[in-house]
């Protein structure tokens, strides 16, 4: 059973993990190299607190019992020696990461659990740095962690059935929902929504559609929270071309970052942070292309239909199941229905004749996915 709680890092993550695990009534304690990033991660957790009152949902003496449950420090032996959980969160380096998580190990009591909010780092092979990685799994949670309800739970070859459940039981107690996917690149979220992104910008340079029109299409008729282009900018290029260099890396040619986006990036417009991404924001904002008249029902089922695709192939892959796929994109992307919801709203046959074509003229990075038949 999970009482204590350490957390390695106090960044955006590690902050988020710290505030949820207190609220919901662990005790914490919240580690980090200096003492101004510990204070930092403090900062960060009362803004979050601070919200909570002014919002009306964290009492005062709520708070000051989250606040009581929290220990931070910058002494990684002591954060951890009686810890029954532990979540890393530190800079996404497979090296950095194993250093630290041999320090953990080693510190550890023998029963802790250790966990890494990796993004797209494989589980099994930063399990390696450690002597128990039977007690080793990926808790991937979503940013900001207090609002996002997602907790992808990844699991390793050699994670056990009782680590997967005591983490489980950790996961719902901060108030997530959990889903489970194996070890695996992009795990379930990123998986998916890489090719959605690709098949947006390749229709953008073959000249099918502009930006806009893919991105008003995807709203007005897709339903999605946001465009694709408008997302990316969002979201930073710079991580959606790393999450895509992991994919590419990974699995191969089919996830090559197109140019276009490499082109942004290694020009500095990386979206709204640097005021320039696949759209200008402030001052120089650029005139909209003229519309190429591409219909708007097939750019969402251009996009979305190969993003289905690749949710077949994580079942086939026995990587994760329908229902958990259909959740994650649903709470981790706010997509409005899950891949297989979609699959139904389209037609198994529609969808089945759809990649063929895909496939006769793309190749085979449109292969039917064995789900099909
Ligand atoms: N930012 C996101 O949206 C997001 C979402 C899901 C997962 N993640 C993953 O979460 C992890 C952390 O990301 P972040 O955005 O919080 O980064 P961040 O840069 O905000 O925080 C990282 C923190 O780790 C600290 N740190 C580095 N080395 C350390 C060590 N040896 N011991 C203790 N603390 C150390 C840093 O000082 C920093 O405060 C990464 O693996 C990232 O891929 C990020």
């Amino acid at each position: 059973m999970v009482n204590k709680i350490a957390v390695i890092g106090a960044g955006l993550m590690g902050a988020g993990i710290a505030y949820v695990s207190a609220w919901n009534g662990f005790n914490v304690s919240i580690v980090d190299t200096k003492q101004e990033f510990v204070d930092k991660g403090m900062e960060r957790i009362r803004t979050d607190v601070m919200t909570g009152i002014d919002k009306g949902k964290i009492s005062m003496g709520d708070a000051e019992g989250l606040m009581s449950r929290l220990k931070p420090t910058v002494n990684l032996e002591d954060a951890v020696k009686d810890a029954d959980l532990v979540i890393e969160a530190i800079f996404e380096n497979m090296d950095v990461k194993k250093e630290i998580f041999a320090k953990i190990d080693a510190a550890a009591p023998s029963h802790a659990i250790l966990a890494t909010n990796t993004s797209s780092l494989s589980i099994d092979e930063l399990a390696t740095a450690t002597k128990r990685p039977d007690k080793f799994i990926g808790m991937h949670y979503f940013s900001p962690v207090p609002a996002m309800k997602l907790l992808e739970l990844v699991i390793g070859e050699k994670t056990s059935d009782e680590t997967i459940a005591a983490v489980e039981t950790v996961g719902k107690t901060q108030g997530k929902t959990t889903v489970r996917a194996k070890n695996s690149p992009g795990f379930i979220v990123n998986r998916i929504l890489n090719p959605a992104l690709l098949e947006a910008i390749r229709m953008y340079e073959r000249g099918e559609a502009t930006k806009e029109e893919i991105d008003t299409a995807m709203v007005s008729i897709g339903k999605a929270p946001a465009g694709p282009f408008s997302l990316g900018d969002f979201v930073g290029l710079d991580i959606a071309f790393n999450a895509m260099s992991t994919l590419y890396r990974e699995i191969g040619d089919c996830f090559k970052p197109p140019d276009t986006l490499k082109n942004l990036v290694d020009a500095g417009h990386i979206g709204m942070k640097s005021k320039k991404g696949f759209y200008s924001y402030g001052a120089d904002e650029t005139e909209p292309e003229p519309p190429k008249g591409a219909d708007p029902q097939w750019i969402v089922e251009r996009i979305n239909i190969p993003a289905i695709r690749e949710a077949m192939i994580l079942v086939d892959d026995n990587i994760a199941n329908e229902e958990d796929i259909n959740m994650a994109m649903k709470l981790g992307a706010s997509w409005p229905m899950g891949p297989f919801e979609m699959l139904k709203h389209f037609g198994v046959d529609k969808v089945r004749d759809f990649i063929k074509k895909l496939q006769e003229e793309f190749g085979d990075c449109y292969s039917m996915p064995k789900y099909l038949g």
